[in-house]
């Protein structure tokens, strides 16, 4: 796959995301799988597949920490479409070890902290979501980080051994907000509150006009730091 990835782009590079998807899963059938977090650029993907019936499947990392009103939107989402998405908790004995020994709000205390818990909670689950697939599809867009900027909407993952593709990579957020709006899609309400990227609840605040997408993740952390190890080689 690594060796294909120009000969892959340059086949994807002129088409819509939804007909990118549906090739895909036309080369690898059952070895596309699409992660949600339940933010609106992941809304919007998920639209595209459920709406279209794209085999892929969907999935999410459920860490156990996430917001009232995510769990509210991963409900409504299941009403709407009527279509699977498949849950990845983590490993009860890796959690239970850590809340036990450092109690439940431990990432606070330390970077060392709050990796483990992205660790136990995140990146374990994701391995094995993962785990056999050809292509990952998330709902990253170039504009969310400086570090995003430098990425493209297909990538080699070294760390997991397969492409990535970011169906809305150069989309802006008003194109985000423009197609909820005339598909009706379902989204998180946090959103309007000041919650441009929302993860975790303990582990994300609302952040203040002008001041950048990813400030209210990690807050606490110095800016280099912060990012989950989700998406650690870009
Ligand atoms: S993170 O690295 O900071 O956590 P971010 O919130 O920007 O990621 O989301 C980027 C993409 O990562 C999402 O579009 C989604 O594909 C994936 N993602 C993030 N969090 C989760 C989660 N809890 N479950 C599944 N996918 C997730
Ligand atoms: Fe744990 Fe916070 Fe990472 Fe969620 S974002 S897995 S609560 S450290």
């Amino acid at each position: 796959m690594k060796t294909q990835l120009t000969e892959i782009a340059a086949i994807i590079k002129d088409l819509a995301p939804v007909d990118v998807l549906r090739y895909f899963t036309s080369q690898y059938p059952g070895l596309v799988t699409f992660s949600t977090s339940f933010g609106w650029e992941d809304q919007v993907v998920t639209d595209l597949i459920f709406k279209n019936d794209v085999p892929i499947e969907v999935f999410t990392l459920e860490t156990g920490r996430l917001f009232p009103e995510t769990y509210y939107v991963w409900n409504r989402t299941l009403e709407i479409y009527q279509k699977p998405i498949h849950a990845y908790f983590p490993q009860t004995a890796s959690v239970q070890a850590m809340v036990n020994a450092k109690g439940p709000s431990s990432f606070y205390e330390s970077v060392e902290n709050r990796k483990e818990c992205c660790h136990i909670r995140k990146i374990e689950p994701l391995k094995r979501a993962l785990q056999g697939k050809k292509i990952w599809v998330t709902g990253i867009r170039a504009e969310q980080s400086v570090n995003r900027h430098d990425m493209t909407n297909l990538e080699w993952d070294e760390q997991n051994q397969l492409l990535k593709y970011h169906p809305l990579f150069d989309w802006s957020l008003e194109q985000v907000k423009v197609y909820i709006k005339e598909n009706n899609v379902v989204y998180n309400t946090l959103h309007d509150k000041g919650f441009p990227s929302i993860g975790c609840a303990p582990c994300t605040r609302a952040v203040a006009p002008g001041e950048d997408f990813r400030a209210g993740r990690w807050w606490w952390e110095d800016q280099s730091k912060k990012e989950c190890g989700l998406h650690a080689t870009q």
